[in-house]
């Protein structure tokens, strides 16, 4: 098989990996050396990560055995195929959308089945409907803000997948990397008899993908069976401690999400006044497909310029497209003149 990909380019302004633009705040820094010192490093970290449910679960409204974290949301979603996939079930995706999401199905066993959005990248529910009841998949993926779309999902379509994956017997799995850019959260439907997940990471809006951690919000009896497949201590003490100091700043990240959302905006209008059809992000990324349609090409001469965007241009349902992150209001200028000159170049502008 194939492994994931993402590839990195050694260049000055890289915006391909939607991390966020800057660091956390220097408090955070000064609080997790803090806790450093305090740390029993000869002891193994608390297995159960206690302290850290707790604050996740006073954040989110619910109970700490709703909540499960680990090593990125990536392993949060490795962790629930391993429980809930494998061989002979199938796990379902909405493409184009996270890769890893049907990479991570392989590895656990399990038959990726690919279903597809609709032309604007929303998911059809009677198509979806149709392909999941016909399939009966263990676990359902859906990511909203999709990656890469940023297109967000309304409530209605995640009711409907959840009413269907409900009929026999599957879970719904609502990936919300992206999730504080999000005008809703799915997190609201979650009940302990809905089969409902919803999963979330500190690597984007929280500034802290360095520190490789994420969560899930679900009902309790399902947190209860990943923690049976989870390693032991697979959580380690200073990773826990970053994970609490990051909540103390909370009104920092919530800062920083409203000025993503407002450089959003202007790159968004910018790449429209340059010609490039741009699909609305509910994320702090866009997609768009430049004028003349060569993704490829366009990629090529931005890294030329020490501009490193993601090239999605030969994903299927994606031709000729690139992702940008949002970056600071400086590397967003650097894209914007570096795309200019290259679209210039190819005698499009
Ligand atoms: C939709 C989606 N889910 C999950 C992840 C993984 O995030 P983490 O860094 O928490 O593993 C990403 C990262 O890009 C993502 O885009």
């Amino acid at each position: 098989m194939e492994g994931y990909h993402s590839p990195q380019v050694d260049v000055e302004v890289r915006l391909n990996t939607n991390e966020a633009p800057g660091p956390p705040p220097l408090g955070f820094s000064q609080a997790v050396a803090d806790a450093a010192l305090e740390i029993e490093w000869h002891r193994y970290p608390d297995r159960s990560a206690l302290g850290l449910r707790r604050a996740l679960a006073d954040l989110h409204e619910v109970d700490p055995g709703q909540v499960f974290c680990a090593n990125g949301s990536n392993e949060v979603l490795q962790t629930l195929l391993l429980t809930f996939a494998g061989p002979g079930r199938s796990v379902a995706t909405f493409e184009p959308t996270y890769a890893l999401h049907q990479h991570l199905a392989r590895i656990a066993g399990a038959t990726a089945v690919l279903g597809s959005r609709d032309a604007d990248f929303l998911v059809d529910v009677e198509q979806a409907a149709d392909l999941l009841k016909e399939q009966a998949p263990a676990v359902s993926f859906v990511c909203s803000p999709n990656n890469p779309t940023g297109i967000v999902e309304p409530k209605d379509t995640i009711l409907s997948l959840l009413q269907t994956v409900s009929s026999f017997g599957g879970l719904l799995v609502v990936d919300e990397a992206y999730g504080q850019f999000s005008p809703w959260s799915a997190l609201e439907l979650i009940e302990e008899e809905v089969p409902l997940v919803v999963t979330r990471t500190y690597s984007k809006t929280w500034a802290m993908a360095g520190a490789r951690l994420g969560y899930l919000i679900g009902p309790e009896w399902l947190v209860a069976e990943l923690d049976k497949v989870a390693l032991p201590y697979h959580l380690d003490s200073l990773k826990q401690a970053a994970g609490l100091a990051a909540l103390d700043f909370l009104g920092d990240m919530e800062l920083r999400v409203s000025r993503i959302v407002e450089e959003r905006g202007r790159l968004s209008s910018a790449l429209l006044e340059l010609g490039a059809d741009v699909w609305p992000s509910g994320a702090n990324f866009i997609l768009f497909r430049p004028p003349g349609g060569d993704g490829d090409r366009i990629w090529q001469a931005l890294v030329d310029q020490s501009v490193l965007v993601r090239n999605t241009s030969s994903w299927k349902h994606l031709h000729g497209c690139l992702r940008v992150t949002v970056g600071t209001p400086g590397d967003n200028d650097r894209f914007l003149a570096a795309l200019t000159s290259a679209l210039r170049n190819e005698g499009t502008q």
